[in-house]
């Protein structure tokens, strides 16, 4: 039986007052990747740190590799395989390359579920991105816009997760440095990570996601594949805008 690797149900969450998730449920399955597309203000980024653990659900629930972690702290959920790359890549801005990745080391869990690439070191993430491997001792804050991506994906393999969260990453970058990343995240795909690729773009995510999630206004508006969602203009025009 297929195994679900990370999983919301009838989430509901708010920011104050706010109600901002309405009754979401995903799931996404072990070594797939599902594409989460919205609008800005759709609620993606929401899900991501609900699934993270930096907040809580009110309502529903989110599992992991079949259990419960409602209510889990971010490092309980990391313990289990869970890394997010953030939007905004929220790298540490004076520390160095290496050191950025050093503060994010951490073993493999000992888990059926563990990619086949683990477990990542400095050095495999070196060779994954050989531009950091020559930046490895400069700041961060003095890399372009696409090698702070790169540190921001190379930091999460650091945690060895099993599960990857990528909030728009290809946001803000020029279009052959998009390219560059998502060649990147198509081997990650390939070497057995499960992923959630979050992105306002449905053409970088058609190419490379098996399922996708489309949100609206914080409820899921569309569940569906690649292959139907191309077809198919007038519900991405709808729930994305003009295409
Ligand atoms: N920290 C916050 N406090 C209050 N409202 C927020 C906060 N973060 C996001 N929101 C609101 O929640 C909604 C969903 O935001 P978000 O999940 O960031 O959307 P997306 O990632 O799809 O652009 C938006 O209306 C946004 O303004
Ligand atoms: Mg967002």
């Amino acid at each position: 039986m297929a195994t679900d690797a990370l999983s919301l149900s009838g989430v509901h969450a708010y920011y104050g007052d706010s109600h901002v998730l309405q009754d979401v449920s995903f799931t996404l399955g072990e070594a797939r990747m599902l594409g989460l597309l919205g609008r800005n203000g759709a609620g993606k980024s929401t899900c991501m740190n609900v699934a993270m653990g930096l907040l809580a659900p009110r309502r529903g629930a989110v599992s992991v590799f079949g259990q419960d972690v409602s209510g889990c702290s971010p490092e309980q959920i990391a313990a289990r395989g869970v890394a997010l790359v953030p939007q905004g890549r929220r790298i540490f801005r004076s520390l160095s390359v290496r050191e950025n990745l050093m503060v994010a080391a951490k073993k493999p869990i000992d888990s059926k579920h563990a990619a086949s690439h683990a477990p990542w070191t400095i050095d495999t993430v070196f060779t994954m991105f050989p531009r950091l491997a020559e930046r490895r001792d400069q700041m961060a804050a003095h890399l372009s816009g696409g090698e702070q991506q790169m540190l921001a994906i190379g930091r999460a393999l650091m945690g060895n997760p099993s599960v990857l969260l990528m909030d728009e990453p290809s946001e803000g970058l020029a279009p052959q440095i998009v390219a560059e990343v998502m060649a990147t995240i198509r081997k990650l795909k390939e070497s057995g990570l499960s992923i959630i690729l979050v992105e306002q773009n449905p053409q970088l995510v058609f190419d490379v996601a098996d399922d996708i999630v489309i949100l609206n206004t914080g409820q899921v508006a569309v569940a569906s594949n690649p292959a139907a969602l191309k077809q198919n203009d007038a519900v991405l025009r709808q729930h994305l805008g003009v295409f």
